[in-house]
C-alpha cells in the first residue's frame, strides 16, 4: 500500500492513530477532574506495566485532559543515576515556570501572584536561571534547599491558587521508577500532605511493574494514597480494533484470518500490534489484507523487532548480566525464581545480588514477588532463544 498513508505508528510514546481500550483509566481521570471542579477529593493515578504496553501514550492522553480543563500541568521523566536526580529537579523548576507563565497569559497575574513568587523562589533554589515571571522571589518560601520542604511550599501555594479557581495542579511523571529516592519520597510525602489539606495536587505516574513497590518503599502509606492501574495487553476486541480502525480510516480492511494471525503473533501487545500493522501495510498490494500478507508481515515485523526493539535493551547488559538473562530465558516469559536461576548458573543466590540489582536498575527485569524475577520486555525470552539458534534455522 502507499507508504505515505501507513496509519500505524510503531515507536516510543508515539500516539497511535486509534487508542484502543484504556477507557477505565481515561474515565477514572475524567472523574478526578470532575470531582476537583466540585472541590471533592480524588485519588491520583499510577500506571504500571511492561515495556511497550502504552503507558507513555496513556499518560500523555491524561495530561491532555487536564490541559483541556485548564489545569496547571507539568510533565517530567525519571532518569537513573546522579545526573538524573539533578536534571529532574531542574526540569521540574523549568516546567513549573513555563506552565505558570502560560497560566498567567490565560488568567492574568492577580489571582496567582503568590504562586508565581514561590515558583520563582523554587527555581532559584534549584539553581536555574530560566524565565522571569515578573515577580520578586518570596524569601520565606521554597528556599531551604531541602526538596521535601521546598516542594511542599510549591504545592501549597500553587494548590491554594488553583483550588480557588476550581482547577487542579498535576505533575505527570513518566519512567517514575527511575526517580531518585529523595525526590520520590518527597513527592509521596507532599501528595499525602495535599490530601490532608484538600489541595488539588495530583502526582500522576507511569512506570515499570516495580513502580508500586518503589513507592511503597519510599513511604508505606503510598499503598493507600494512589489509585494503581496495571496497564497490559489489550483484550481481543480492543486489539482487533487497534488494527482494523486505522486501516478502515484509510479505506482498507483485513480478512478475519489475517486479523487473527496478527493478533496471535503480537500477543495483543500494543507496540507489536503497531509494528505488525505497519508491516502488513508495506507488504500488501491489495485490500482486504489476507492471511498470506499477514504471514509475510509477521516475518518482516519480527525481523524489525529483532533488529531494534530487543537489541536496544539486550545491548545495554554486560556479559554477566546477559548470562543471568540467558538463565532466566529458560523459563520462557517467566517469572523465574532467583534460586533456580542461580542453580542454573552453578552459584549461590546471594552471589547474583549485584547483577540482579543492576538489571533492575537498567529496567530490563523486575521482581513481581519476593524471590521472583521476570523480564520487563514482553517477548524477551523468545528473542534470547533466537540468539542461540544457528543462522539459517529460522
Ligand atoms: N491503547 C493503544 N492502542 C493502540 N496502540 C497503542 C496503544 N497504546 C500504545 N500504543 C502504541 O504502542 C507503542 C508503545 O507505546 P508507549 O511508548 O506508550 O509504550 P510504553 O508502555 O510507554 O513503553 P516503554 O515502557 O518502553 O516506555 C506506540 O507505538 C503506541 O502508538
Ligand atoms: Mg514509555
Amino acid at each position: 500500500m502507499e507508504a505515505q498513508l501507513n496509519p500505524y505508528n510503531p515507536g516510543s510514546g508515539v500516539p497511535p492513530r486509534f487508542l484502543a481500550g484504556r477507557e477505565a483509566e481515561i474515565n477514572g481521570f475524567d472523574l478526578l477532574v470532575a470531582r476537583t471542579a466540585l472541590s471533592m477529593p480524588a485519588r491520583p493515578m499510577v500506571l504500571s506495566g511492561l515495556r511497550g504496553v502504552g503507558k507513555t501514550v496513556l499518560l500523555n492522553r491524561l495530561k491532555g485532559i487536564a490541559d483541556h480543563h485548564g489545569w496547571l500541568t507539568v510533565k517530567l521523566e525519571g532518569r537513573p543515576g546522579e545526573h538524573g536526580a539533578r536534571d529532574i529537579r531542574k526540569a521540574l523548576a523549568r516546567e513549573l515556570q513555563v506552565a505558570s507563565r502560560r497560566y498567567v497569559s490565560q488568567i492574568g497575574v492577580g489571582p496567582v501572584k503568590a504562586l508565581l513568587r514561590t515558583v520563582t523562589s523554587f527555581s532559584a533554589t534549584v539553581g536555574i536561571e530560566g524565565i522571569s515571571l515578573g515577580v520578586e522571589i518570596d524569601p520565606a518560601r521554597a528556599t531551604t534547599g531541602h526538596i521535601d520542604i521546598d516542594l511542599q511550599d510549591v504545592v501549597e501555594d500553587v494548590g491554594t491558587a488553583l483550588r480557588s479557581l476550581r482547577k487542579g495542579f498535576a505533575v505527570f511523571i513518566d519512567e517514575m521508577q527511575d526517580v531518585d529516592d529523595d525526590l520520590l519520597a518527597a513527592l509521596v510525602t507532599v501528595q499525602h500532605h495535599a490530601v490532608q489539606h484538600e489541595l488539588p495536587f495530583f502526582v500522576t505516574g507511569a512506570g515499570l511493574p516495580n513502580l508500586p513497590a518503589r513507592l511503597a518503599d519510599a513511604r508505606s502509606y503510598a499503598e493507600r494514597l494512589f489509585d494503581y492501574r496495571q496497564i497490559g495487553q489489550l483484550d481481543s476486541d480492543q486489539a482487533a480494533e487497534s488494527l482494523a480502525v486505522p486501516a478502515s480510516q484509510m479505506g482498507q480492511s483485513f480478512t478475519e484470518e489475517a486479523l487473527a494471525s496478527l493478533l496471535e503473533a503480537s500477543g495483543r501487545y500494543p507496540y507489536f500490534i503497531q509494528e505488525f500493522g505497519s508491516a502488513i501495510w508495506e507488504v500488501a498490494n491489495v485490500s482486504p489484507f489476507n492471511v498470506d500478507d499477514a504471514h509475510e508481515a509477521v516475518r518482516v515485523g519480527r525481523q524489525r523487532l529483532d533488529a531494534g526493539f530487543f537489541p536496544s535493551r539486550w545491548d545495554r547488559a554486560t556479559a554477566r548480566e546477559r548470562d543471568y538473562m540467558n538463565a532466566m530465558a529458560v523459563d520462557g516469559e517467566g517469572p523465574s525464581t532467583t534460586g533456580t536461576v542461580a542453580t542454573r548458573l552453578g552459584k549461590k543466590v546471594t552471589s547474583f545480588g549485584p547483577t540482579r540489582a543492576q538489571l533492575i536498575s537498567k529496567g530490563l527485569i523486575y521482581s513481581p514477588e519476593h524471590g521472583q524475577i521476570a523480564f520487563t520486555v514482553p517477548g524477551m525470552a523468545g528473542f534470547i532463544a533466537r540468539q542461540h539458534e544457528e543462522p539459517g534455522t529460522r
